[in-house]
Formats: structure tokens, sequence, C-alpha cells
């Protein structure tokens, strides 16, 4: 499967944010992370629809935009409008799953398909994604508790990832699987052997000193 990486700005510096997006992108970034949260269902409030339109208009890069909220179908439009290619909302914030993912593929104006993916805290179990796993185009699995960057990697997650991917082998599906969350260059290759293609990362990338370089040598890793 092509690898995926995913620059998170969550913990770059938002007074030069174009600059930041700018060199990840020069550096060979996939997609470009983009961390919701609420302050409900995280203990943390970050960016909301208009910083997504703004990148929108700077860079080529398809915004991969992590919801960490509540009443998710109150948001999904408006991050669809501001110019998401995808958008993934958390199992644990809806009791109406297979609802949400249609209403995010449904969602693209003029023809434009959004992916949909469902994310899971590190305690959710992976059963939470059974009655979607066919329908969604990609897991988020958490390796640190949502809410801030800089945390550190939880070496459970490999075990997910792989109990993950084999189920989505087992049902033919190639279903990204993207990890977010304490991820740098001594981890991502563990990240990858697990099954996982699609790496978050924050603070190893925009607290680098020299992020074009950062987004380059964790490309080089990947392969
Ligand atoms: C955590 C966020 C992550 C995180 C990644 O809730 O979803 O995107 O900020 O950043 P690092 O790589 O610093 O863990
Ligand atoms: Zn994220």
């Amino acid at each position: 499967m092509r690898n995926f990486l995913a620059p998170s700005i969550l913990n770059s510096d938002f007074a030069r944010l174009g600059e930041a997006v700018e060199a990840v992108e020069r550096g060979g970034a996939d997609w470009l992370h983009l961390d919701v949260m609420d302050g409900h269902f995280v203990p943390n409030l970050t960016i909301g629809p208009v910083v997504v339109e703004a990148l929108r208009k700077v860079t080529q890069l398809p915004l991969d935009c992590h919801l960490m909220v509540n009443e998710p179908e109150k948001m999904v439009p408006w991050f669809a409008e501001a110019g998401a290619d995808s958008i993934t909302i958390h199992a644990e914030a809806t009791e109406h799953l297979p609802a949400l993912v249609r209403l995010i593929h449904a969602s693209g104006k003029n023809g434009k398909r959004i992916r949909a993916g469902v994310s899971l805290r590190p305690n959710t179990g992976l059963e939470a994604l059974e009655p979607v796993l066919a329908e969604i185009d990609m897991v988020l699995l958490m390796s640190v508790h949502p809410g801030f960057g800089g945390q550190k990697f939880m070496p459970e997650a490999l075990v997910r990832a792989r109990a993950l991917r084999d189920r989505c082998d087992a049902l033919g599906l190639n279903t990204d699987i993207e990890m977010d969350g304490g991820i740098g260059a001594s981890n991502v290759e563990a990240v990858r052997d697990a099954g996982v293609n699609a790496f978050v990362i924050g603070t190893a990338i925009f607290r680098a000193p020299d992020i074009g370089q950062a987004t380059r040598d964790l490309k080089t890793l990947l392969g």
C-alpha cells in the first residue's frame, strides 16, 4: 500500500503557519493533518473552519481533518464547505456512526468525494469499527490520548494496528490505517511494520530546526 506522510500543524508556530505549510509541502508531505478540538470531547480548543479555508488557498496538499469534537454531525458540513478532502470523526463521539459516515461521503460539493475516516481513542476496542469498516476510507488509531501534541507514543498501539490490518486483509479491504501521536524518526518504521500506511507527525516536524529537512528525512525513512 502507498505510504502517506501527514504533518500535523498542532504544534507549529501559528504566527508563521503559511511558511511552515509551504516547507512541509516542498519537503514532500502527502497530506496536511488538521486537529480540530472543541474543548468538550477533548480538553483543548484548536482550529475551526476558517483556518481550513485559509489553508485551502495556500496549499495543494489534501487537507486531512481530524475532528475531536462532540456532535460531529453539526460540524462535518462546516469542514466540507471549508475545503476538507478527508474528514475523520471519533467513534466515541456518536451513536450514529453509519449515518455519519454517509453524511461525510455525501457532503462533497460539485462532484467532489470527501474521504471518510473513523478514529478510536487508545482504549476503545476495535470492534467499534465493525458496523462501518467496509464503508470507510480510513481508520485513525490514536497512539496517545487525544488533546495535545508532544506526548509519548503508546506502544500498545502497534498491536492494535496489526490486528486491524489483519482484519482488513481478511475482509479484502484496502482501508488506509493512520496512526496519530508520538511518532518520529525513532519509531516510524516500527509503526509502518505494524501495518500502518498513513503517519501523522506533529512535533517531530514542526518543532525541528529545519521543517523541510525533517519532512524529507521522514519520507526517506518510510521509503
Ligand atoms: C493529538 C493530535 C495529534 C498530535 C500529533 O490529539 O491528534 O495530531 O498532535 O502530534 P505529535 O506528533 O506531537 O504527537
Ligand atoms: Zn490528529
